[in-house]
C-alpha cells in the first residue's frame, strides 16, 4: 500500500505525528536507532565497519552497474564492503546474507530476487542487531527489514501506462487500439507493483473500448515473464502474433515493464514482419535509449529513467547517517504486509524521443542522445 504522497503532503512534523499516531506506528523515533524494528544501534557504529550489499540476478542493467557504484561509493565513504551477486538464484542469495552476517555486517541491503524466501537469514540479521535496507525491491511479509530505498514503482508503471496510451495517439488520433501486455517476473514484488500502476491507466480505457488486448490475457498470472528473462518474453510473444495478428489484425502498442523485454518483444515483431507496436521500457538501458533516439522501424518507444547513481547515493547516506547513529531521511512508509516501512522513494521519470537530450543532460547517456 503505498502512502507516498499523502506523506509529501505533511511537513516533516506532521509526518512524525502520523506515524506517531498509528499509521506508520513502527517508523523509527528520532535518535533511537530501529525503534521496535531493532538493528540500528542507538550509538551508531565504527566508520569503517563492514557494510553487506546482496543484489540478485544480473537481469537488467541497473544492477550491474549497482555494483560498481557500491564498491566505489562505499570505498569512498570509508566503509568495508561485501557486494554479491546472486546469479545462481534464491539458495545463493540466502548463504550470501547468511555470511555477511556472520562476517559481522552493520547495515546489509538486499535487492532480493525473492524476497518472500528471505525470512530465516533476515531474522538471523534483525537478532544480530543488523540494520536490513531493501533496495529497489520490498522485501516481503516480515519485520526485519529496517529501511526500503527505491524509485517509486506504482508511478512507474503509471508513467508506462499513461505513454503507452499517448505513443498510440500520437500515431493514430482515434481508438480503439489492439494492444497486448507484458509484466515481470512473479517473484519480484516490484513486477506486480509496476503493472497495477500501469492498470490503473489502461484499466478505464479496456473497459469503455478504447483498448482492445486481442489475446483477452488482462490478468497478472497470464501476462508474467519468468525471471526477467527475454526469451520468455519473445516466446510470448512470438505465440501471441501467431494466435492473433497474423491475419491482418494491426498490432498499436505493447505495455512492457522494462527495456530488456521491450527490446524482445520489438524483436518478435520484427522477425514476423506485423510492424511497429508503440512499446514502452524501463531502466534508461543504452541499447534502448539509442533505438529510441534514433527511432524509425521497430524502435521502442520509452523508457523510464530511475538513475542508478541517484540510488546507490541516496542509499550510502542512509547507511552513513546510521552510522552517525542518525535516523535516515525518508518521505513515506510502505506496508510491506507485515508492517509499515519507512521508505525513501526517489521520482521516476518518463522519457520519449521528445525529452531524451533534456532527461539524460549531465548523464554517461547524454551522448547517445546527439
Ligand atoms: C527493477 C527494474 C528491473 C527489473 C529486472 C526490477 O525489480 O526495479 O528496474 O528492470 O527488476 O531486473
Amino acid at each position: 500500500m503505498r502512502t507516498y504522497a499523502k506523506v509529501l503532503a505533511v511537513s516533516a512534523a506532521a509526518a512524525l505525528a502520523l506515524s506517531a499516531c498509528g499509521r506508520g506506528g513502527d517508523t523509527p523515533a528520532s535518535g533511537s536507532g530501529g525503534g521496535s524494528t531493532g538493528g540500528a544501534a542507538a550509538g551508531g557504529f565504527a566508520a569503517n565497519s563492514l557494510i553487506g550489499i546482496a543484489l540478485p540476478q544480473k537481469t537488467s542493467e541497473n544492477w550491474v552497474l549497482a555494483e560498481s557504484l557500491f564498491n566505489d561509493g562505499l570505498s569512498g565513504a570509508g566503509f568495508q564492503k561485501d557486494v554479491q551477486f546472486a546469479n545462481g538464484g534464491v539458495g545463493e542469495q540466502q548463504n550470501q546474507i547468511q555470511a555477511m552476517i556472520t562476517k559481522g555486517a552493520k547495515v546489509i541491503v538486499v535487492g532480493a530476487i525473492d524476497s518472500k524466501q528471505l525470512g530465516t537469514q533476515l531474522k538471523a540479521a534483525k537478532d544480530a542487531g543488523i540494520t536490513v535496507i531493501a533496495y529497489d525491491r520490498q522485501l516481503q511479509s516480515t519485520d526485519a527489514v529496517n529501511y526500503y530505498i527505491a524509485y517509486n514503482n506504482e508511478k512507474v508503471g503509471e508513467l508506462q501506462g499513461q505513454a503507452l496510451l499517448d505513443g498510440m495517439k500520437a500515431k493514430k488520433a482515434n481508438g480503439p487500439y489492439n494492444v497486448e501486455l507484458f509484466a515481470g517476473s512473479p517473484d519480484d514484488p516490484n513486477a506486480q507493483v509496476f503493472f497495477n500502476g500501469a492498470m490503473k491507466i489502461l484499466q478505464p480505457k479496456i473497459s469503455d473500448g478504447t483498448l482492445k488486448v486481442v489475446s483477452g490475457q488482462t490478468s497478472f498470472n497470464q501476462v508474467v515473464t519468468q525471471g526477467w528473462k527475454a526469451e520468455n518474453a519473445q516466446k510470448r510473444m512470438d505465440t501471441l502474433i501467431s494466435a492473433n495478428y497474423q491475419s491482418g489484425t494491426k498490432l498499436d502498442g505493447v505495455l512492457s515493464p522494462n527495456d530488456t523485454l521491450a527490446r524482445a518483444i520489438l524483436e518478435s515483431c520484427k522477425q514476423a514482419g506485423i510492424g511497429t507496436p508503440i512499446v514502452t521500457g524501463q531502466d534508461s538501458e543504452v541499447e534502448s535509449v539509442k533505438s529510441i533516439v534514433a527511432g524509425g522501424d521497430y524502435a521502442q518507444y520509452s523508457t523510464i529513467n530511475k538513475d542508478t547513481t541517484n540510488l546507490v547515493k541516496a542509499t550510502i547516506e542512509m547507511i552513513q547517517a546510521l552510522q552517525k547513529g542518525e535516523t535516515p531521511k525518508t518521505n513515506a512508509t510502505d506496508d510491506n504486509g507485515s508492517k509499515s516501512v519507512p521508505t525513501e522513494y526517489l521520482e521516476p521519470v518518463i522519457v520519449t524521443k521528445a525529452n531524451a537530450a533534456e532527461a539524460y543532460k549531465g548523464t554517461s547517456l547524454e551522448q547517445y542522445t546527439k
